[in-house]
């Protein structure tokens, strides 16, 4: 009996979230989806603020860029695809599932950035409703090859770096950091104290805070301590860069296998927070990849 009655509930809530679903033409619209066009009444614009909006996770999300993600890649320099839309805004994931039907989309009828349905679905049963496990989300869009070929667009390199691998001449090298947390980037660029407080770093902000490496209880050792080594590392990093740097500006002939790779290495380091920060020890042997080819490179 209690049974019955529970599985009706549930398939009440599941009917009006289908409802809500449809109906979210009156949506509220946050100020960063605001600048792109016909927003409020398209049948993509999600609706979660409806019940959401007051939250800690909603509020930290307007703040960062995540929320600006679509107009960032409309406003931008490039030439925009509605394949662009894949990573770019939630709303192609709900018309690639085929819950909006009948409506053309594209990037003219876009209307939501990377909001909460590019991560989260009430239809999923894996942890906080992710739509994907925490450990492979984030990689799912932070990649380098966007598989935009032509676009003439390099996209940053922070996954590669922490995964440790695509570069050239050199083994596979995950960061220590890909054994030690199990929910990777998020563990790092979700963490917070108290997750009812709306936060500035971390939580829906997606930012990561220097303060994580010891506050975790990781590095709070005097001799492990990162706000001392990370200047360490960063200066042999940036003064290894330089001297790739020379050799790749000297080069008259730019299409030989060595430059390319040489180039390649060196992009990845500077493509990830500018001195390889994700992966340290990666971004060391990258970078002696390449100077190892200079005698190659003409
Ligand atoms: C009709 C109101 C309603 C709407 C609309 C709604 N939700 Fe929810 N959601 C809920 C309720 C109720 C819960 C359960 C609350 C709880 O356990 O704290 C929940 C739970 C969640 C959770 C899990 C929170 C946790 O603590 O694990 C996530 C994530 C979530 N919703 C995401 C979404 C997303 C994404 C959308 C839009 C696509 C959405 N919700 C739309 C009512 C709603
Ligand atoms: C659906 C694709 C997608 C997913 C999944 C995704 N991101 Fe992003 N992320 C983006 C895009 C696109 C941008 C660029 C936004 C812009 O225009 O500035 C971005 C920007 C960021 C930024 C820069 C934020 C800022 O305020 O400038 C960080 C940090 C970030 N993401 C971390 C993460 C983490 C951590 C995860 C996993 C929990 C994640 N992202 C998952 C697409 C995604
Ligand atoms: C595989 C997922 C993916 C695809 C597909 C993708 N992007 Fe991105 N894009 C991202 C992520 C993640 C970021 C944020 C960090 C970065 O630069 O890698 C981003 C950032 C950007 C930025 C910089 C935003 C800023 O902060 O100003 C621009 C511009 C951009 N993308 C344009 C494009 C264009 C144009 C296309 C299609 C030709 C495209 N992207 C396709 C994932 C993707
Ligand atoms: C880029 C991916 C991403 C986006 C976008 C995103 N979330 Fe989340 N969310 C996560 C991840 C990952 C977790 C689990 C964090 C953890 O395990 O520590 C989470 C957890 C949550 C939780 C559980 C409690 C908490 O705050 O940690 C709620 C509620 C939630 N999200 C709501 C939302 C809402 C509402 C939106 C839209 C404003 C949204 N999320 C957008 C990735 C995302
Ligand atoms: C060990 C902790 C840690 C892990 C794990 C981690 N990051 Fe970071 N990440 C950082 C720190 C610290 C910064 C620098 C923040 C700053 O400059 O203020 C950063 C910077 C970034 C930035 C640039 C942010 C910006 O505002 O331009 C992006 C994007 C990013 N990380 C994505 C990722 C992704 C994707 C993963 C998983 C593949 C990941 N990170 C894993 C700590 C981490």
């Amino acid at each position: 009996m209690k049974r019955a009655f529970l599985l009706l509930f549930l398939s009440l809530l599941m009917g009006s979230f289908v409802i809500i679903k449809i109906t979210t033409l009156q949506a509220e619209t946050t100020p960063s989806q605001e600048s792109t066009q016909e927003n409020i009444k398209s049948p993509f614009a999600e609706g979660c603020n409806k019940c959401h909006g007051d939250e800690a996770a909603y509020k930290e999300w307007t703040q960062a860029g995540h929320s600006h993600a679509l107009v960032n890649l409309i406003e931008g320099p490039y030439e925009v695809k509605t394949s662009c839309l894949s990573c770019h805004s939630s709303g192609y994931t709900m018309f690639a599932e085929g819950a909006i039907q009948g409506h053309p989309y594209s990037e003219k009828t876009a209307v939501n950035a990377v909001a909460c349905s590019s991560c989260h679905s009430h239809a999923s049963k894996e942890e906080s409703l992710l739509i994907i496990p925490a450990k492979k989300l984030c990689v799912n869009c932070h990649k380098m090859d966007c598989g935009c070929a032509g676009a003439g667009i390099v996209h940053q390199s922070q996954s590669e770096m922490f995964l440790g691998r695509e570069g050239a001449g050199v083994k596979r090298m995950p960061s220590p950091h890909v054994r030690a947390m199990k929910k990777r980037c998020v563990h790092c660029h979700m963490a917070k104290d108290d997750p009812e407080s709306v936060a500035k770093h971390g939580g829906h902000t997606f930012k990561a805070e220097f303060n994580i490496c010891s506050s975790s209880g990781c590095h709070d050792s005097a001799d492990n301590d990162m706000a001392k080594r990370l200047p360490n590392y960063k200066a042999e990093i940036e003064t290894k860069m330089k001297e790739v740097k020379a050799i790749l500006d000297s080069a008259t002939d730019k299409t030989s296998q060595a430059y390319i790779d040489a180039k390649l290495n060196y992009d990845m380091v500077k493509g990830d927070s500018g001195y390889g920060l994700h992966n340290i020890p990666y971004a060391r042997a990258l970078l002696e990849h390449s100077l190892s080819l200079k005698s190659e490179i003409k």
